[in-house]
Parts: C-alpha cells; sequence; structure tokens
C-alpha cells in the first residue's frame, strides 16, 4: 500500500521569523497523500495552508518534522537534488500565479518542460492539448497582460499539468474565477486525475469546492485536521 503514497508528511512543522515575533504557519502536521487522491486543504486567510502545500511540494524545508516524497525522505536529499525531484514530479498552480508577462501564454505553459526528457513533438503536443483543455485556443500568442485573470488562472493550470507531474499542488486555483469557470478548472483536475493518476491537493477558501472533494481537510492557525 505504501508503495502508492506520493507525499507524507509526519509530524512536520514550519516557523518563520517576522521582527522578533515567531510565527507557526504549519504546526506539526501529519497527513499522507496517495496516488489518484484528490484531496482539499480548506481554511480561512494566514491559516498556513500556502506553507503546507510548499512544503509538500518540496519548496519549503520544515523547521521539524519530516517530508517523504515518495520513500525519499526529503531533508536527506541535497538542494539540487531536492530542487530537481520538485521540478520533475511536481505541478504548482501558485496563488499568485506568477506566469512570466514577457512570454506568450504557448511560452508559459512550455516552461517546465525545458527539464523534460520526453520529445519534442510529445511536448508540443501535451502543451496545445492543455492549453485547448482549458479554453484558451486560439489565444496561444497573447501575452498574460492581454487576458482576464480567469484566463490567467487557466494559464496557470494548464503550466502545472504539462510535465505530467505525480503531484498537483494548487493553491486556491478557482480565487478568481466565477463559479462556472471555477467548477471547469476542478473538472479539469479531475480528468487528469483519472487520466494520469496524479495525487492532487487543493487549498481553497470555496465551500462549494471543498464539498466536491472526497476528503478534505481544515487548516486553523497552523493546525491541520481531518474535517470529518
Ligand atoms: N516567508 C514568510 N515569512 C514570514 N512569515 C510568513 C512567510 N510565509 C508565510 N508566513 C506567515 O505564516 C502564516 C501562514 O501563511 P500562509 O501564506 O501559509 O497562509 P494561507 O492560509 O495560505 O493564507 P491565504 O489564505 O491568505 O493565502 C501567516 O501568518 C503568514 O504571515
Ligand atoms: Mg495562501
Amino acid at each position: 500500500m505504501s508503495q502508492n503514497i506520493v507525499v507524507r508528511l509526519d509530524g512536520t512543522s514550519k516557523t518563520f521569523e517576522r521582527s522578533h515575533e515567531v510565527i507557526t504557519a504549519v504546526n506539526k502536521a501529519s497527513i499522507s497523500i496517495s496516488a489518484g487522491e484528490m484531496v482539499g486543504i480548506v481554511g480561512p486567510s494566514a491559516s498556513g495552508k500556502t506553507t503546507l502545500l510548499n512544503l509538500m511540494g518540496l519548496l519549503e524545508t520544515p523547521t521539524s518534522g519530516y517530508v517523504f516524497f515518495g520513500e525519499q525522505n526529503a531533508s536527506k536529499l541535497s538542494s539540487p537534488d531536492r530542487r530537481k525531484l520538485r521540478l520533475a514530479k511536481v505541478g504548482f498552480v501558485f496563488q499568485q500565479l506568477k506566469l512570466i508577462p514577457t512570454l506568450s501564454v504557448r511560452e508559459n505553459v512550455e516552461l517546465p518542460l525545458a527539464l523534460s526528457f520526453k520529445s519534442h513533438d510529445y511536448q508540443k503536443k501535451k502543451a496545445q492539448d492543455l492549453i485547448s483543455s482549458v479554453g484558451l485556443a486560439g489565444k496561444e500568442n497573447a501575452r498574460p497582460s492581454k487576458l482576464s485573470v480567469g484566463e490567467q488562472q487557466r494559464v496557470a493550470v494548464a503550466r502545472a499539468l504539462v510535465n505530467d507531474p505525480i503531484l498537483v499542488l494548487a493553491d486556491e486555483p478557482t480565487s478568481q474565477l466565477d463559479s462556472e469557470n471555477g467548477k471547469k478548472v476542478i473538472e479539469l483536475l479531475g480528468e487528469l486525475r483519472k487520466k494520469s493518476n496524479s495525487a492532487i491537493v487543493i487549498s481553497t477558501h470555496d465551500p462549494v469546492i471543498s464539498k466536491n472533494l472526497e476528503r478534505v481537510y481544515r487548516m486553523r492557525d497552523g493546525n491541520l485536521s481531518s474535517s470529518e
């Protein structure tokens, strides 16, 4: 059973120091995410959702406790190895999107492929298929500034999926979308999960979205708990 676990946090904490104050963003979190699961993290602002996702995706290192990525203890990896693992296996939809303004839609989506070993033809097709499936066919050459915020959010989703990640971390991926487009993004993530058996973790404020996820955790003041 354990071979299906994509990421596991075990008593994992992250603190930040800010002008003589120590902030516990994540407090001894324990959670396992398996392949094919779609898990929600719900909680108010500043409860630690982004920090939790960043720990899972190897963008942050824990202050204490462990992050296991598959069978590997991420703390035992050198930072270049951790980075390599992250770039190859994790797709992020960042809360702040982080699209590159000087690149076109297509170039933004293709960005993670620079480190891929897959064939050029496969990469081009994959990027185009994703652009179409997020409803942006015809806008491949547009710069992000020419798109609506909702469209930009869909570019960020396509970019997160282009590298066939085993773990997709979507940080409030629908916060800027109306409920119809929000639903579409979640459906798209759901389709990906069926096709590729990826694990997906979605942080959200939106109760409608969390209602449609099988497993939902709550975050409050850095404390993670199962919502049942
Ligand atoms: N790099 C950092 N340096 C200092 N404090 C930080 C840093 N990142 C997060 N924090 C603090 O940690 C706490 C949790 O922040 P986090 O961004 O994880 O919350 P969040 O649940 O994602 O909030 P939101 O819903 O507003 O996105 C907050 O008090 C925040 O100010
Ligand atoms: Mg956040």
